[in-house]
């Protein structure tokens, strides 16, 4: 096939991008996206500051213009993302009880699920909660885990799967990306203990932010796949260029086609016009919309 999202649906994949609502007016951004992907997650606009900035007042706007774009080309969409310490707001962070952090969480979950039952093929429904540092399965300090506890995620998870029993439910984070890490142990530890109790879980999302892609790294996709959860390549882009990027991206993609329940790939941008690493040239389109090497690397891999 002649486009990514093609190519991936041939083994039944999707190939999908981050795409931020901004953006929306570049009518060359719009055409890439239309033509490559058949899958998408909104960048920021599903993000707890964009849809809850003050309590229980909810926004989707700026998501609902993604979305229903998205929905008109017969896209697959990915919710990004329900709880987070970033780009989350003051009023959240302000909490000071665990039965209110609770409340609100459990109340945003919901109102944010709600609006898009029945529409959103996986949710991330948390995002990096583990900690870069520190003993295995150490969990980074957030209003959420200071007030609730490491039990938080498992609140998450259950909240989600009874708001839309039918969307996959995602852990993701970064630096899980290589099999042996401490981080990863520490979230393959979390995975199986879910899986183990019935605690409901899908999906882990390796975010895949890349120099070089781990030499293991189709070793760690199978191992999650083991513990009987698909694994999504979420937010993937890799720094460099020309054919050392090139050949970075192949291994990547080829990582995943290796693996059964690796069951999609999203780049966390279209254009390097646009990526969020400034200063790089992250993603397979330059900044005029040109194909780049990378992505002649992917097509052919996919
Ligand atoms: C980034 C966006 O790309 C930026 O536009 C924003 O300013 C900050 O967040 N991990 C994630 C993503 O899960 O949500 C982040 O996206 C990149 C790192």
């Amino acid at each position: 096939a002649s486009t990514l999202g093609a190519s991936a649906a041939q083994s039944g994949r999707y190939f999908g991008a981050a795409v931020a609502a901004g953006h929306l007016s570049d009518s060359a951004y719009v055409a890439t996206w239309d033509r490559e992907f058949n899958s998408v997650t909104p960048e920021n606009e599903m993000k707890w500051d964009s849809t809850e900035p003050s309590r229980g007042a909810f926004s989707f706007g700026n998501a609902d213009r993604i979305v229903s774009h998205a929905q008109g080309q017969g896209m697959k969409i990915r919710g990004h993302t329900l709880v987070w310490h970033a780009q989350l707001p003051g009023w959240v962070q302000n909490l000071s009880s665990a039965s209110d952090v609770r409340t609100a969480m459990n109340n945003h979950i919901n109102g944010v699920m709600n609006h898009y039952k029945g529409n959103i093929y996986a949710w991330d429904v948390v995002n990096e909660a583990f900690a870069d540092g520190g003993a295995v399965g150490t969990l980074r300090s957030s209003v959420f885990q200071q007030r609730i506890g490491n039990g938080f995620i498992e609140e998450a998870f259950r909240t989600a799967r009874a708001a839309d029993p039918a969307a996959k439910l995602c852990y993701n984070d970064y630096n899980i990306d290589d099999a042996n890490a401490n981080k990863t142990r520490g979230v393959y530890n979390m995975v199986r203990d879910f899986k183990a109790r019935g605690v409901p879980i899908d999906c882990v999302g390796l975010q895949s932010h890349f120099g070089n892609p781990p030499s293991n790294y189709q070793q760690n996709i199978a191992q999650f796949a083991a513990l009987g959860v698909d694994v999504q390549i979420t937010e993937l882009d890799v720094g460099g260029s020309g054919s050392a990027q090139a050949d970075a991206y192949r291994r990547v993609v080829e990582a995943c086609t290796a693996v059964p329940r690796c069951t999609g790939i999203t780049v966390w941008g279209i254009t390097d016009k646009y990526s969020w690493r400034s200063g790089d040239t992250p993603l397979l389109f330059d900044g005029n919309y040109n194909k780049k090497p990378a992505y002649t690397s992917v097509l052919n891999a996919l």
